[in-house]
């Protein structure tokens, strides 16, 4: 009853809206085929770019690259987080500035697929909610809750009101031809039950009645009500049709790689098999395919979700996490796209046939009035096949699809790769050698005049509501003069479990030894030797987030910082635990309070100079440089392999987290097998996941650009350059 009304109710608003607008600007709807645009079913290719990933500057060239490469439509998340970053706070400047991004699609006559989420995943900090959303009393995320369905329709309307008043819908004249609600909710639809299916049709029909006069898709949504349009996430979709007969198939995440976290392998999706994934969707009448990512871009700041989520998205995208193309997967693809692009009429308008032509090769027929078009397709893992079709002879590459716009030429062969493959090189600029100078958080003070003092263990996120990644867990112990270890010469063992992410241990304002959850493990337990003396010792633990988690049931719930036990083995008392004392709490760095990225808090401490204070790779150390822009308009770099764990900034922009030690030696290169439909990695490449940062040319003035590294464990910033990334055709 629900959904037909539901139904019922947007033909009619379509109906109307098209009488109301005439010929001026049609709406956007659908058929079983595929999306109609002023009146014409089209074969849509589009690419997720994500705006708070580049700057501004560059948005106008992707976009430019994207279209070039053959794309019809941009396809972005919207991030709430960013964009309300205190309740009723608005932030919709620079990197943030939707509308802007926007029009830019516009300006470049291509159209826009505006995923609003709000929950968006997308490896982004929290999957895109703002942190104080997890506050507000009673709330319980993605369900059929009250407080959560609000806040949800709130943020959703004022997304929709604001494209409005821009006139951005192409129901107004925009670029924005469909709209995404929720995303990927199926599997936490199944597992809430009749909660879960509740809140998906509320959230369905809150959407379609924002009247954007375009249709609203959920991906991974079997159940999507009518009129919302499921679709289809993946490295493959020809296995997937539409929940109704009278919806058209459409993948709104086609894989071209994946991302990365710290520590772990970095991925590889060779663009044959890519071509080949979107050939095989295409020919089963699939009409719409978006490349997730087609620009990763950079988890800017502590955008990064996960946790573990590396400061670079690359993703292995056709365009590099600098913005320079990246071949042969965009000129493959692009091939691809002007191929279909050249059989679009018959494939809106016919339906596929399929022929066997052998053991593993088939024909794909489309014929109609408008003309003639097959895919000749070859399963064969290893093996070229030769196949007969309407009596002419073709030789297909293993696994791979032809295209014949005409049913007799080949236009495209998804496995015969015509793109020159391209190198990125980082290239050391001829700058001077940097002058650091140092500043080292006094550790020994820590929380000596805290004002939160508490007896037990507090989570990590209830305390920084995410102002900080960092807070200190600080406790005291006494030891007697008369402890048997202090005579026998042996270190007592202190044990502390963690809920995540990363910890060090200071012991009397030493550092005595840190560790690290891993992405299977995000809960660890640190267990090392501590050097106590007579009398009373202070401990300090620096419990560090490294991105909030983006994805799983309830992930609001979900613990992180020291919970405990710690416990200390050695005394002669035996085991003593110190969970119940009583603990004093700091959030943040000092340098953070003070500001010390920025040139107005620059001066707030005596920095030390000269070499002796750099090459002593010193725990918790604040870095300064002034370095010049090097000269041209290529893509910068920071090399940070020389550092161990912490957080960079240029001008007072946070170019995001680093983390280099802690992959070495554990590295690999995964590369995605269609065959099997996995990764199939390489191990031991000894390199750290992510070397270099992305540092963006707007954000730097040609002289005296301010540099500051906060570095956790300790590393050597002489080492540190910036390089240039230039990319060349083998
Ligand atoms: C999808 C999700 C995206 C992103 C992707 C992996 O399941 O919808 O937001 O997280 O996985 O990169």
């Amino acid at each position: 009853m629900e959904a037909t009304s539901v139904s019922s109710k947007w033909i009619l608003h379509c109906m109307l809206f098209i009488l109301a607008v005439q010929n001026t600007h049609c709406s956007v709807t659908y058929d079983r085929k595929a999306l109609i645009i002023n009146g014409q079913r089209r074969i849509l290719f589009s690419g997720s770019i994500h705006y708070p990933r580049s700057t501004p500057d560059m948005w106008e060239g992707l976009i430019q690259k994207a279209k070039d490469g053959g794309l019809d439509a941009i396809d972005t998340y919207v991030f709430w987080n960013v964009h309300e970053p205190s309740p009723g706070n608005f932030n919709f400047e620079g990197r943030y500035d939707l509308v802007r991004f926007v029009k830019l699609v516009q300006k470049a006559g291509l159209y826009v697929h505006l995923r609003i989420g709000p929950y968006v995943c997308a490896e982004w900090n929290f999957g895109g909610f703002p942190v104080w959303l997890k506050y507000v009393p009673g709330i319980s995320f993605r369900t059929d809750n009250e407080p959560f369905k609000m806040a949800m329709q709130r943020f959703t309307q004022k997304i929709v009101q604001m494209m409005k008043d821009k006139m951005l819908f192409q129901s107004q004249g925009g670029p924005i031809i469909l709209s995404q609600i929720e995303n990927e909710y199926g599997i936490e639809s199944k597992a809430y039950g009749a909660d879960g299916r509740a809140y998906m049709n509320w959230a369905a029909k809150m959407a379609v009645e924002t009247d954007t006069g375009v249709p609203w898709v959920m991906c991974k949504e079997d159940d999507a009500p009518d009129p919302v349009i499921n679709t289809c996430n993946g490295f493959y979709c020809d296995y997937f049709s539409p929940n109704k007969p009278y919806k058209p198939t459409m993948w709104t995440e086609a894989w071209t790689g994946w991302f990365e976290d710290f520590g772990e392998p970095i991925h590889h999706r060779p663009v044959e098999d890519l071509a080949f994934a979107v050939g095989r969707f295409i020919q089963k009448g699939g009409s719409f395919v978006n490349y997730y990512m087609y620009h990763g871009g950079t988890n800017f700041g502590r955008a990064a979700g996960g946790p573990f989520i590396t400061t670079s998205y690359d993703y292995d995208a056709p365009i590099d996490e600098y913005g320079l193309i990246r071949q042969p997967k965009y000129g493959h693809l692009k091939e691809l796209h002007k191929a279909i692009k050249l059989c679009e009429h018959v494939l809106v308008s016919a339906d596929p046939t399929l022929t066997p032509l052998g053991n593993y090769e088939q024909a794909h027929i489309f014929s109609s009035s408008s003309g003639c078009a097959v895919f000749l397709t070859n399963y064969h893992l290893n093996d070229a096949a030769h196949v007969t079709f309407n009596n002419m002879h073709y030789e297909l590459p293993p696994w791979s699809i032809s295209i014949l716009p005409d049913c007799k030429t080949v236009a495209f062969n998804t496995a015969k790769v015509g793109a020159k493959a391209s190198e990125a090189q980082m290239i050391r600029t001829n700058g001077k050698m940097l002058s650091w100078e140092i500043f080292s958080e006094d550790i020994s003070t820590i929380n000596d005049d805290s004002s939160l003092v508490y007896v037990g263990l507090l989570e990590q996120l209830n305390v920084t509501r995410d102002t900080s990644d960092y807070l200190w867990y600080t406790t005291s112990i006494e030891i007697s003069t008369s402890e048997s270890f202090l005579r026998q010469g042996y270190d007592p063992t202190l044990t502390v479990q963690s809920a995540g992410h990363a910890l060090h241990v200071f012991i009397n304002g030493y550092l005595s030894g840190s560790a690290f959850g891993t992405k299977a493990n995000k809960k660890f337990t640190f267990t090392g030797g501590i050097n106590l003396q007579a009398g009373v010792n202070k401990i300090s633990l620096l419990s560090v987030a490294v991105g909030l988690p983006n994805n799983g049931a309830h992930f609001e719930t979900w613990n992180i910082g020291v919970l405990g036990p710690v416990t200390l083995d050695g005394l002669d008392e035996g085991s003593k635990d110190l969970s119940w004392q009583n603990w004093s709490y700091k959030v943040g760095l000092t340098g953070e309070a003070m500001n010390l990225v920025s040139s107005n808090g620059i001066s707030s401490v005596d920095w030390v100079g000269g070499s002796l204070a750099i090459n002593k790779q010193l725990p918790l150390t604040w870095y300064k440089a002034y370095i010049d822009a090097p000269e041209g308009k290529d893509p910068l770099a920071l090399d940070l392999r020389s550092m161990g764990k912490g957080q960079v900034w240029i001008n007072g922009q946070s170019i995001g987290r680093y983390w280099t030690a802690y992959a070495n030696g554990n590295c690999s290169q995964c590369s995605y097998s269609g065959a099997y439909r996995q990764w199939k990695c390489l191990s031991g490449c000894g390199q750290p996941t992510q070397r270099w940062y992305h540092v963006p040319r707007s954000w730097l003035k040609p002289t005296g650009n301010l540099l500051v590294v906060f570095e956790e464990i300790g590393g050597d910033a002489s080492r540190i350059s910036l390089l240039k990334r230039l990319v060349s055709s083998l």
